[in-house]
């Protein structure tokens, strides 16, 4: 689990490494970079980014991935459809949980808010169950509205 210095860290390279570029797609495959690299007990990590009624796949770290979710289907559809995070604690007992690899048994949807719209989500899959905590939760939530306020988003 992440302790609250390993949160702050995170976030300060994060924030170096999105400075200087404001292009969504370059500056979330580099933090799903980051985050894979960087947060143990992680199989997947990346962003959909929303186009009309749908979720579209965008950079991601692990196995190929479905590439189109309906809004409100799956766990990523419910966090964007809700403008909420989802935080599942075990991926067999959430129902209409979408499996991309089936080693995935816990996972956490943030949506990636722009003013009052949900422009996508950042979903991160872990091999544990009940991997994702209250740090955790902190660390996607802040990452995802830095990805956010450091690029230049394009409304679906
Ligand atoms: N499990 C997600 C689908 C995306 S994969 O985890 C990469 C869902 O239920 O929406």
């Amino acid at each position: 689990m992440l302790q609250t210095d390993d949160v702050a860290m995170l976030v300060a390279q994060a924030r170096a490494l999105l400075e200087g570029e404001r292009d969504l797609i370059a500056n979330a495959a580099n933090l799903a970079a980051l985050v894979a690299m960087m947060v143990p007990d992680l199989n997947w990590v990346g962003v959909y980014l929303r186009r009309g009624d749908e979720l579209v796949l965008g950079p991601f770290h692990g196995k190929p991935a479905t590439t189109r979710i309906a809004l409100g289907a799956g766990v990523c559809g419910t966090a964007a459809a809700e403008r909420r995070t989802v935080v599942v604690p075990d991926v067999h007992a959430f129902p209409g949980h979408i499996a991309c690899d089936p080693a995935s048994r816990s996972e956490i949807v943030v949506p990636l808010r722009c003013g009052g719209d949900v422009i996508g989500v950042f979903d991160v899959d872990s091999p544990l169950a009940e991997r994702f905590g209250a740090a955790e939760r902190a660390l996607f939530e802040e990452l995802a509205a830095l990805l956010v306020a450091g690029s230049d988003v394009t409304r679906a």
